[in-house]
């Protein structure tokens, strides 16, 4: 795993946090786009705000030691957490008892209350966007960001405030869910092949540069296509039906905790003598936490792809929604349509954004505003660098800790592959390595470059999957995001390359910045000869859930664009969009204190806010804070810590 630069997660900067006692990092990851965008390690997260991450937490945990079973038995595991395999028939069509089984890894963060308490709010359940991202790696990064949102905050003493347990998975081919997907034999190869990839970037103009991509698209996706153990059961209506099964099982989890503690000295002496209507009296209790076999309800928060599996859960289980928020909308009818390119509709007035920061916060704060100067000059600037580096690369001399390289049109749609899902953290940087571009030696990008290169392992090692310590970057992921998106979509294997070709033209008609890389995440479905057994289509996309859905868009979301939050929201009567006043990808990607209480007071209340509702950021990229007033998001003292383990 790339570890490239430290960053302190923007959230860990807040001290009021309690949860920033334990200490987590992120390790940015930088796109190198390629021709072949799968292979990219940022378009791994195509649809994610999330980047992947390597958080080496030393645990004894080890998924392949743990049973799977079809109930949810949880294990202690990365300090924190509980962990659980899920065993789910591989084909839920199939009526056989005995067929494969997938063994979903599920990990939950604990909610800081028993489930017989009466603040206890139930399970919500997160996925963090791809097609492909790993919900256990999400859990590491943002669960305790999600628990210190949607949890009650201390000070305002709400006494009705529900606690929740958080649970992700990963889903089908994903990660630590097994059997796996993995189209490369070893890292070496996967290196091998990636930086070549990396070298040929897709151009738009160049129809050698459109062959080698198809080319290699080809042999890669009929090399994963051998693998057709998982192949034909990832696509995201069987993780909707996976999703029904957790659920399920939480339930039955959540009734046999309570059972456990009835039985016990604690839980006999706490319901003894209580009449029938004292919430703690023993049929309260049992009332409270039984299984409603089959009628269970989702409690959701899905993050961009994750969107996609939302309302597509929506739309099969319409009466199972408890509360759904789907942030960093994508649009599900172009997605089922396996078109891509109107997602970038926003993409590029992300970079005047930046412009317009830039130059406002002076030369102080962007490196880029030598002499402060204008939007227009900026652009200006970079513009004419992007017309004049495809022909003419800048070379960067070695030095005796890096060696020699160029810097080249590719290098530079990395760069912003990877900067404008997420302003608030990276447009400092951003205008570090332009500037070090536009107008000095290059010495600057080299470095950034030369540190993204860094082998996946050291050569010759095979990294071991489950240490965490030399872990490839998800290998599959791309390509399982692949297998995923290309069986949603439509069948498109009879596309020619000249289809191809003005798939690229068009996503970059869209988009100068993302254009050519985002039209790479759809090629590999040209070669991709794998459908589902059971899948949906676009028109089928629409519900009357039995709790209205909140959609979250921001203003300018490079690829999930507000318009695609209020085209969703049309299909699913009674919901509401809330809009976020912030460039970049989900809400997350800038916090906000009324995005936050919104998010919030919907879990805890069920109450949607006003339709028309926009929420500012706390802060803007380059230009900085706007106010952030100061909340104290401890749990209440009387909940001490989170009780893990306790009936286990
Ligand atoms: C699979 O099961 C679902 C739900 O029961 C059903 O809607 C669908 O039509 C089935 N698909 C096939 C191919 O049998
Ligand atoms: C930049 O220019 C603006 C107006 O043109 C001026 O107000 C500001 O003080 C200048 N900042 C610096 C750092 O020179
Ligand atoms: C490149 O520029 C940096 C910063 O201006 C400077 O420190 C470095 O010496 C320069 N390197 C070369 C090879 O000129
Ligand atoms: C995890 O368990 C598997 C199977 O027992 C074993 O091969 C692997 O070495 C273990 N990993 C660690 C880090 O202990
Ligand atoms: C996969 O899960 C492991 C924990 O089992 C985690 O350390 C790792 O970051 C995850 N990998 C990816 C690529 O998400
Ligand atoms: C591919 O096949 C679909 C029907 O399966 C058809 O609608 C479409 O026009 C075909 N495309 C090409 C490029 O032939
Ligand atoms: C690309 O698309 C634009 C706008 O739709 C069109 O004018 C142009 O001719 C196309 N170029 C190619 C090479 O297809």
């Amino acid at each position: 795993m790339e570890k490239i630069e430290l960053l302190d997660a923007a959230v860990n900067s807040k001290p009021h946090r309690k949860w920033k006692l334990v200490t987590w990092r992120i390790f940015s990851f930088i796109a190198v786009v390629g021709l072949l965008s799968y292979l990219n390690r940022d378009q791994r997260r195509q649809w994610s705000p999330f980047r992947i991450s390597s958080l080496e937490i030393a645990d004894d945990f080890n998924w392949s030691q743990t049973n799977p079973s079809e109930h949810l038995v949880y294990t202690p595991c990365f300090e924190i957490y509980q962990c659980a395999r899920l065993s789910v028939p591989l084909d839920w069509n199939s009526t056989s008892s005995n067929g494969p089984q997938v063994a979903i890894a599920v990990i939950k963060l604990p909610a800081p209350v028993p489930v017989t308490d009466t603040s206890y709010g139930g399970a919500i359940l997160l996925n963090p966007g791809g097609p492909g991202g790993s919900g256990v790696d999400l859990m590491f990064r943002e669960g305790q960001r999600i628990s210190a949102i949607v949890n009650p905050i201390a000070a305002e003493k709400a006494p009705d405030g529900k606690y929740f347990d958080l649970i992700s998975w990963d889903p089908r081919g994903v990660n630590n869910t097994t059997p796996g997907f993995n189209c490369f034999k070893d890292s070496l190869s996967f290196d091998v092949w990636r930086y070549q990839v990396q070298a040929d970037t897709l151009d738009h103009t160049s129809d050698i540069s459109l062959s080698l991509a198809w080319a290699r698209s080809k042999a890669l996706m009929e090399t994963c296509a051998q693998d057709d153990q998982i192949t034909k059961y990832m696509n995201t209506v069987l993780v909707t039906r996976d999703m029904v099964e957790i659920i399920e099982r939480h339930a039955e989890w959540r009734s046999k905790q309570a059972d456990m503690w009835l039985e016990s000295r604690a839980g006999k002496s706490a319901t003894n003598g209580k009449s029938q209507c004292d919430p703690y009296s023993h049929e309260a209790v049992i009332e409270r936490t039984k299984w409603r076999k089959g009628n269970e309800k989702l409690q959701y928060w899905g993050f961009s792809y994750g969107t996609i599996l939302g309302a597509t859960f929506a739309t099969i289980y319409p009466n199972r929604v408890g509360r759904m928020v789907l942030d960093g909308v994508a649009n599900a009818d172009d997605y089922y349509h396996t078109n891509w390119s109107p997602a970038l509709r926003d993409a590029d007035k992300v970079m005047l954004k930046f412009y317009q920061y830039c130059s406002e916060a002076g030369p102080e704060k962007c490196a880029l505003n030598i002499g402060n100067v204008s939007a227009s000059s900026l652009q200006q600037s970079v513009e004419s660098l992007l017309s004049t580096i495809r022909k003419d690369p800048i070379s960067v001399p070695g030095y005796s800790t890096r060696s020699p390289t160029i810097i080249t049109y590719s290098d530079l749609m990395a760069l912003f592959a990877e900067m404008l899902y997420n302003p608030l953290q990276h447009f400092a940087e951003m205008a570090e390595l332009l500037a070090d571009v536009v107008h000095g030696n290059g010495t600057a990008f080299a470095v950034y470059k030369q540190n993204n290169q860094k082998p996946t392992c050291p050569f010759g090692e095979i990294p071991d999957k489950d240490s965490g310590l030399c872990q490839p970057p998800d290998w599959g992921i791309e390509k399982k995001g692949s297998a995923i998106l290309c069986a949603d979509g439509i069948d498109v294997t009879n596309s020619t390359k000249a289809d191809f070709k003005s798939t690229v033209n068009s996503s970059y008609q869209r988009s100068k910045f993302l254009g050519e890389y985002w039209s790479t995440i759809t090629l590999p479905c040209i070669h991709w000869k794998v459908r589902p057994k059971w899948g949906i289509t676009a028109d089928e996309i629409k519900g009357d859930t039995s709790h209205p859905i909140l959609w979250i868009g921001n203003t300018l979301d490079p690829v999930t664009p507000l318009a695609s939050a209020h085209a969703s929201s049309k299909r699913f009567p009674g919901s509401v969009v809330l809009q976020q006043d912030s460039e970049g990808h989900c809400s997350t990607s800038s916090p906000s204190d009324c995005t936050e209480g919104i998010v919030r007071n919907y879990f805890q209340t069920g109450d949607l806010p006003a339709a028309g509702t926009v929420c500012q950021p706390n802060e803007r990229p380059l230009i900085g804070t706007i106010t952030i007033p100061q909340k104290d998001l401890n749990f209440p003292e009387e909940h001490g810590l989170p009780l893990i383990g306790l009936y286990i």
